[in-house]
């Protein structure tokens, strides 16, 4: 098979992008392999990091090791870069890199999506691939990236931004021509974590440092808590999948701050235990939307969704109930949704 060699750059380098390098250089013989696919790294850019750009690729084992080093604070290595000076802005750093396909992991802008929109756009204006894992182009921009990506016949995906990778929106690729009603489920682990623990007595302060502790918990947490995530989430899904551009402050929300341990107990005690339930229904030529508490009952699928999982359930026309489960997944997970991104991209 001839292999086709990729330029890859990875704006943001945190837990996402880190750990999609680990994957990718640990796939590369099986990219090689089945796929006619090999990569260079050429550009790696963060706020602290600045943007490095060799269009001749980076070592391997020295963005491993940048990767080890980021993890720790960028403590250790001093990360030099044959463009002295650094690229200037996101374009120069991605024409210096010689980019064929952008890797979007910066944190969440929840009101605007930006900077992850401008970065997209100037990715696909670049004429690379942009794979994002950031909800904010999605839910904030959706219409003009596909188009923009169209124009430079390029792609614009995001698998990773619900549900860690789970094939959800390439799923619907697989069911051409059918019509989505509508969906519920379970869409942020924090909060259901939380929620579990708390049902055995837990407060809610302690739950909440052990979500935190198990990395779980988004860095600002209130934006789980206040059911931000999941409104997010379920914006991005209505947006895409149902065609219906909607933004998270239309999602009708409430969180969880509100359940204590004894209600909790009461409700699990009582065989309809509290769930944080996303919900969508195309009403008319609307689509309406809530995130909220909500009682249910003990031998629906919902209910037995624990811990770090989640679940989502799908109405359509043709399949009257389609459902997906994801057990507790791991950083992997969302690193693999966009390893299979640019897979599909360059396919
Ligand atoms: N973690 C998950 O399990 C998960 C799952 C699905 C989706 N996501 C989404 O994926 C994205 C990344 O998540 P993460 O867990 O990797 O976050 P993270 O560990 O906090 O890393 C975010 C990275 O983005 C960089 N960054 C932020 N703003 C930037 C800007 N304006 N310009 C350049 N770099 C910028 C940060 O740079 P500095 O470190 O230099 O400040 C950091 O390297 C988020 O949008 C998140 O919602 C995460």
């Amino acid at each position: 098979m001839k292999l086709r060699v990729y330029n890859l750059c990875f704006l943001g380098f945190g837990n996402v992008n880190r750990t999609l390098v680990r994957l990718l250089e640990d796939r590369r013989q099986e990219l090689r392999e089945h796929h006619g696919i090999d990569f260079r790294i050429t550009g790696i850019a963060s706020r602290r990091l600045g943007r490095i750009a060799h269009a001749n690729g980076f070592d391997s084992a020295e963005v491993l090791a940048w990767a080890a080093d980021a993890e720790s604070g960028w403590s250790r290595t001093k990360v030099s870069s044959p463009q002295e000076p650094q690229p200037h802005d996101v374009r120069s750093w991605l024409a210096a890199a010689d980019a064929d396909v952008l890797f979007e992991a910066t944190s969440l802008n929840v009101e605007t999506g930006e900077p992850a929109i401008d970065h997209t756009r100037a990715a696909l204006e670049h004429a690379a691939h942009a794979i994002t894992a950031n909800k904010g182009p999605v839910v904030h921009a959706y219409r003009e990236l596909r188009d923009l990506a169209a124009a430079h016949g390029k792609r614009f995906l995001f698998e990773s931004t619900v549900m860690d990778g789970v094939p959800i929106f390439s799923f619907f690729d697989e069911l051409p021509a059918i019509h989505l009603h509508g969906f519920h489920g379970i869409l942020n682990s924090t909060t259901n974590l939380i929620l579990g623990e708390m049902e055995t007595g837990m407060t809610f302060d302690d739950a909440l440092k052990k979500a935190q502790a198990l990395g779980v918990a988004e860095t600002d947490s209130s934006h789980d808590i206040d059911g931000w995530d999941t409104a997010v989430k379920t914006a991005a899904l209505i947006t895409v999948l149902m065609d219906h551009p909607i933004r998270p402050h239309q999602v009708a929300r409430d969180g969880i701050r509100d359940l204590t341990p004894q209600a909790l107990r009461n409700a699990r005690r009582d065989g309809w235990p509290f769930k944080l339930v996303c919900r969508a229904k195309r009403v008319g030529d609307e689509v309406r939307a809530s995130v909220q508490p909500e009682k249910v009952r003990a031998t629906e699928p919902m209910a037995r969704i624990s811990g770090t999982s989640s679940y989502i359930y799908f109405e359509t026309d043709i399949f009257p109930g389609l459902a997906i489960t994801e057990e507790n997944p791991g950083l992997y997970a969302t690193a693999h949704g966009m390893l299979a991104d640019f897979i599909r991209a360059v396919g």
